[in-house]
């Protein structure tokens, strides 16, 4: 049964603030449309950094970024340990992805998203040492069915079985790189079709955990920061969700462990990734994609569309805005 009053205390990240932090992907992905299809990655990442900052210093909240744009030294703004929010009310452990598909922008190709993501403080994994991870995202029909410890045409077989559906109707979705071609080659000896996904995993687990989507699982290394902010998601979508850390080399495993990240094929399920089940997730449409629509100007008028998810109701809210042009010049 939902609980109407569980998220009620000041002390904790509430609706409230779910909706609040709509207009700081809003304004990111507004302020990223100039550079859409004008091949500068960095200058469309940072226009969309500086909207969001800017929007956080008006929400009632005490944040600290745990997943952010890198290190203090290499990140003036929204750096990993950076307090945002005005200072007032709920403390909260916050996930900011100002642009999920930098490249994706910069070439004018859909499945850009603006994506902030937030939870109880304290609950959140600082992954950050870690640059990679390796996921399997399924919606709710995956639960206690799918783990990443099994082949992939195995997890294929389960699912397809656990939705009722013949494999062959199975779609996974895989970022292309050439790190995938064996999971790729499998996916397919499996019976499954696939989803080759050029930039953006974020998008591509939702898409894979949503029902009535046309993919069934998203699976294979990505960004550990974007493994976060997926878990978000999908704790609010009864999806199943399991990451592990995939590092590069011998001296990035140590500073994980340094870290005190669990490493050597530990499977972090999406309860380690984000403790407890307050979970807020945001996320704007830069460009068009199956999750929501990119930014689109008309005449005077700026529409955005974006959603909402809450671990905490199990909701998923789409917003469309419309913005005067004339208060955004
Ligand atoms: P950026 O927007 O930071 O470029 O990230 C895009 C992305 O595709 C993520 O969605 C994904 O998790 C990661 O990059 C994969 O990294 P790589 O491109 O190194 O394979």
């Amino acid at each position: 049964m939902v609980s109407l009053t569980a998220d009620m205390s000041p002390l904790h990240p509430d609706r409230n603030l779910a909706l609040e932090l709509v207009r700081a992907t809003e304004a990111a992905a507004i302020r990223a449309v100039p550079f859409i299809g004008r091949g500068a990655k960095e200058a469309a990442d940072e226009a969309a950094v500086d909207a969001m900052r800017a929007f956080f210093t008006t929400v009632n909240f005490d944040g600290r970024i745990v997943i952010g744009e890198g290190e203090k030294d290499e990140a003036p703004m929204l750096y990993n340990g950076e307090r945002v929010g005005n200072g007032t009310g709920p403390r909260a452990d916050v996930a900011v992805d100002p642009i999920d598909g930098t490249t994706l922008t910069a070439e004018g190709r859909n499945n850009a998203l603006s994506v902030i993501a937030v939870s109880e403080h304290g609950t959140m994994l600082d992954a950050s040492t870690v640059f990679y991870m390796d996921k399997l995202v399924t919606g709710p029909a995956g639960v206690g069915v799918v783990d990443i410890r099994l082949p992939i045409g195995e997890n294929i077989r389960r699912l397809a079985a656990a939705l009722g559906k013949p494999v062959d109707e199975l779609v996974v979705s895989v970022l292309n790189r050439p790190r995938h071609a064996q999971l790729i080659q499998d996916i397919r000896d499996a019976g499954a079709g696939t989803r080759l996904m050029s930039d953006g995993d974020v998008a591509g687990g939702i898409n894979a955990a949503r029902h009535n989507a046309r993919t069934d699982m998203c699976v294979g290394i990505g960004g550990s920061p974007e493994g976060i902010v997926t878990a978000c998601a999908i704790k609010a979508l009864g999806g199943h969700m399991q990451g592990r850390l995939w590092a590069r080399d011998d001296e990035e495993k140590q500073k994980g462990r340094d870290a005190g990240l669990k490493l050597d094929d530990h499977v972090y399920e999406a309860d380690e990734l984000v403790t407890g089940s307050n979970t807020i997730f945001v996320a704007t449409g830069v460009t068009n994609g199956e999750l929501v629509k990119g930014v689109r100007r008309e005449g005077g008028y700026v529409y955005t569309e974006s959603v909402v998810l809450r671990g905490t109701s199990g909701t998923l809210r789409r917003i469309s805005s419309e913005h005067l042009v004339s208060k955004w010049l």
